[in-house]
């Protein structure tokens, strides 16, 4: 959700540095772009470069400089439509201040119609222009005030969100802050230079060492020094973390898309994640973030996963797997609605946020409203040292690294995994399942990243299958029980990255309403796996069969009786047997595949779809 870079130091190509930046980012909102950088002379001036268009067509419009500051912009509209003049920076009226924006400035139109009562004049039709009026209302050398304190008072006054970069043509700095919405400055190697970024991916390049700021913090970051202050001008103490993921892991090699990439990867995800974790030999679980006494697991009344979109699936996976393995109720609870439903809470109930940003605003929120109403709180996340993994009293990483493609795939395998582990440890403290029973699951999920490498490397089949669907408009996907969560998460790969229709459906649901749409030209994915309810299933595929609907199924290997009664234009992808508990694992991944082929065959930009960003960190 709009991505910021600033680099200052002793390179003279700093806008050459911001760009590359900016495309790392790029995940994060990628309908316009720009740069602004201070040319030096008498007096120094500030240059901007900004278009509606990708970071690849914005910095074709540049023509190299010298310069040793610059701030940059990819952009994911949210007031404004994408275009040249709300592409960010924006600047003040003297042209003398230019400021990033990340986030939403609430407030924006009481203190737009303040500053242009005040005489300011407004360009764009975006909330972030009002952060370089109010800045330029406060900022006065000859009261002696800095940049800094100038950005101090003005962010005082915004309702909303933010994480911003700001540079004056009249100081040789650069001024980042931020509320809500992640800003990590890089220390470059030498400590004479000094980045800002919305993540650490796009530090790699430079740096591996970081200072991720805290909500209320101000970074000044000149070219021999690095400071961080508090909203009330308070010297902080930081410590310097160091990214633990190295630049390769950031790149797509040799696959086509970071998607497809991060398909691929899964089978190793799952083993990191497991790593340390699973002891497959003594048939335990152990988990080092998540410490609670026996007595504290054994009192939780009531479990509630709070999250969105893909990672909002697998905590609707989450369910099922703690209500089946550790009898403790639960709930999934889509993030966005938890905050304002007035949720009931109490000390024993345990709110798990999952998020692989962990910067969703939604979740962010959900899990602030959590914590003041008492409840104990876990954040499931990937991203090392979010907010979110920052803010939840106790954490489980889930070591996917980097996911960059905007469609989340990797992610949720590893989520899956982290909950998988919970509701074993849990079962084991809680004794509602068995040490024999414990060791058989151990086993057998320690099978699990080999039996996904199988479909993988099977997933030109799926290709073909993809080759003869893409075409449909609309797409019912069905599964049941465990795999009703993984007919939600397909159908939403499908409809995010290949914009063809897709509707989840549980399959039991299917002949209270959606059978209706069923004919010739509206397609099903059925999830139709060996497990306690494939009888039931089979049955909701003959109920499609008899009104000439067309099946794609998901199936176990060796199952000839589905085959039986499809006819020649159906399709089936196989996938290996596993206990009816694994099999979300193995039936997600050629929905994945499914997804991403069709989106090929369309010719749609995958890594990139329309209108989506990677890390939505507005409301
Ligand atoms: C879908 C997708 C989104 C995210 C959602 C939550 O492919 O990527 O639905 O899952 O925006 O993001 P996180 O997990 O970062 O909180």
């Amino acid at each position: 959700m709009c991505g910021i870079s600033a680099y200052i130091g002793k390179n003279n190509n700093a806008a050459e540095i911001v760009f590359n930046m900016l495309s790392r980012l790029e995940y994060r909102g990628y309908d316009s772009a720009g740069i602004a950088y201070i040319k030096k002379g008498k007096p120094a001036k500030i240059s901007v470069v900004r278009d509606k268009g990708m970071v690849e067509d914005v910095k074709e419009q540049y023509i190299p400089e010298h310069s040793d500051l610059c701030i940059g912009h990819t952009r994911w509209a949210t007031h404004g439509e994408p275009s040249k003049i709300n592409a960010h920076p924006h600047l003040d009226c003297k042209q003398e201040i230019a400021i990033v924006h990340n986030g939403i400035i609430e407030n924006y139109i009481a203190l737009k119609k303040m500053l242009e009562d005040e005489g300011h004049k407004f360009v764009s039709a975006t909330d972030s222009e009002v952060l370089a009026h109010l800045i330029e209302k406060f900022y006065d050398n000859d009261n002696v005030l800095t940049l800094e304190d100038a950005v101090r008072q003005a962010i005082a006054l915004l309702r909303g969100s933010y994480g911003i970069a700001v540079i004056s043509s009249k100081e040789e700095k650069i001024v980042a802050a931020r509320l809500g919405s992640p800003i990590i400055v890089g220390i470059g190697k030498d400590e004479n230079e000094y980045f800002v970024s919305s993540d650490t991916n796009a530090l790699l390049p430079y740096t591996n060492s970081t200072i991720p700021l805290n909500d209320g913090e101000i970074a000044i970051l000149t070219k021999n020094d690095c400071k961080i202050i508090n909203k009330d001008a308070i010297l902080m103490q930081k410590k310097i973390e160091k990214i633990l993921y190295n630049l390769q892991s950031a790149e797509k090699g040799e696959y086509a898309h970071y998607m497809l990439k991060e398909i691929f990867e899964q089978p190793r995800v799952i083993n990191e994640t497991m790593r340390g974790r699973l002891r497959i030999e003594e048939g335990i679980v152990m988990l080092g973030g998540v410490r609670m006494k026996d007595e504290e697991i054994r009192s939780i009344s009531r479990i509630v996963f709070i999250a969105c979109g893909t990672s909002l699936h697998a905590g609707m996976l989450g369910k099922y797997l703690i209500e089946e393995i550790a009898r403790i109720p639960a709930e999934a609870e889509y993030a966005s609605e938890f905050k304002y439903k007035f949720p009931v809470l109490d000390k024993n109930t345990l709110v798990i946020a999952i998020s692989q940003s962990g910067e969703t605003a939604d979740t962010i929120a959900s899990l602030r409203e959590a914590r003041a109403r008492g409840a104990n709180t876990i954040g499931i996340v990937n991203v090392v040292g979010s907010t979110i993994a920052r803010e939840a009293e106790k954490g489980i990483y889930v070591y996917a690294g980097p996911e960059i493609g905007v469609a989340s795939t990797k992610a949720f395998t590893a989520q899956v995994t982290a909950l998988y582990l919970l509701s074993l440890y849990f079962g084991r403290i809680r004794n509602t399942i068995s040490g024999f029973a414990l060791r058989e699951l151990v086993e057998e999920f320690a099978r699990i990243p080999e039996k996904v490498q199988k479909i993988l490397d099977n997933a030109n089949a799926i290709k073909d299958i993809a080759d003869e669907f893409y075409n449909y408009r609309d797409f019912l996907y069905l599964g049941r029980g465990y795999n009703f969560p993984v007919a939600l998460e397909g159908a939403l790969k499908l409809k995010e990255i290949s914009y063809i229709h897709a509707e989840g459906y549980p399959a039991g649901e299917m002949k209270h309403g959606p059978i209706a749409m069923i004919d010739e030209g509206f397609p099903t994915m059925a999830v139709l796996i060996k497990d306690n309810v494939y009888n039931k299933i089979m049955s909701n595929v003959e109920e499609i069969k008899a009104r000439h609907g067309r099946i794609a199924a998901i199936t176990t290997e060796g199952d000839d009786n589905v085959k039986k009664i499809l006819k020649k234009d159906d399709k089936v992808m196989d996938i290996p047997e596993t206990l009816p508990i694994f099999y979300p694992f193995l039936t997600v991944v050629p929905l994945q595949l499914f997804a991403y082929f069709c989106a090929l065959k369309l010719g749609k930009n995958v890594d990139k779809p329309r209108n989506l960003a990677k890390s939505v960190t507005v409301e």
